[in-house]
């Protein structure tokens, strides 16, 4: 069973600027509830115990919303407003918080929750990736093929060929109808894309993968990139993509934002 699940939280949020100066795109609103919400909760749904998110300076707000508001509560209370007591509670989990002093990419965030992970397989859930409308929770669609294979499994998403350039991209061997063994991955492919399957924010790993993320160097942009880890591990574990079932949107990107809220309404009945 996997228990652990990072949630890497740390980013700029370079692509939705300015509000991203003073609002975590983790914490958008969707339906009242932050974006970040969605994610724990999909966690809790695919049997993670605990989570470690990792934040930067700049995302206190995000600590803040998982911590309880006493004064919050008792003025609900005190003015007879019990009923909205129930929108201030927080999934039932074990949440826990480290920084990333420095932005050096999702790899070296992944990195930071080693000892949080110690030598358990653990997820790794992208808050930019909400998924809704699957029967089963995205994460949980993995889970499946990492008991099955005892490797490592890749949510995948087939996307258009000239979307491919925005994401990770793997080079896989079809083993069924929705799973793939990986001969390859790569990171953004500017050109000769290996296939048109990208890389969602849903992995499983083994815990193997932080002796490859400790061996990759920073690229230009000084980020170590999760995706050169697994492709160095790929030199000697199996890994595996799944394709997940479910509606994929990326809420750093304006339309695709703007698409999901119109989804969701605002819970009824606050007055
Ligand atoms: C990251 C990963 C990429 C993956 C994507 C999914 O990229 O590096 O491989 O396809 O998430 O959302 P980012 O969106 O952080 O640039």
């Amino acid at each position: 069973m996997i228990k652990k699940a990072i949630i890497p939280a740390a980013g700029y949020g370079t692509r939705s600027l300015p509000v991203t100066k003073v609002i975590p795109k983790e914490m958008f609103p969707i339906g009242g509830k932050p974006a970040i919400h969605y994610i724990v909760e999909e966690a809790i749904q695919s049997g993670i115990e605990e989570i470690l998110i990792v934040v930067s300076k700049w995302k206190n707000i995000i600590v803040d919303y998982f911590d309880a508001s006493l004064e919050l509560e008792a003025f609900l209370e005190k003015n007879n407003k019990q009923h909205l007591l129930k929108y201030t509670e927080m999934p039932d989990v074990h949440i826990q918080y480290v920084r990333q002093p420095y932005s050096r990419g999702l790899g070296d965030a992944i990195l930071l929750g080693k000892r949080f992970v110690g030598n358990e397989p653990f997820a790794v859930l992208l808050p930019d990736d909400i998924i809704i409308n699957s029967k089963t929770p995205a994460l949980a669609q993995l889970v499946e093929t990492y008991n099955t294979r005892n490797a490592s499994v890749i949510g995948l998403n087939q996307v258009n060929p000239e979307l491919v350039k925005k994401y990770g991209v793997i080079d896989g061997t079809s083993i069924s109808s929705n799973v793939y063994k990986l001969n390859g991955i790569v990171e953004k492919p500017q050109s000769n894309p290996p296939s048109n399957l990208a890389v969602i924010g849903r992995y499983l790993f083994d815990p193997a993968i932080f002796s490859f993320l400790e061996q990759v160097t920073p690229d230009q942009s000084n980020e170590i990139q999760l995706t050169e880890a697994i492709s160095k591990m790929l030199g000697e574990n199996e890994c595996y993509g799944e394709l997940i079932d479910g509606d994929r949107f990326d809420i750093g990107s304006d339309d695709e934002y703007t698409e999901l809220v119109k989804k969701f309404s605002h819970p009824k009945g606050k007055k």
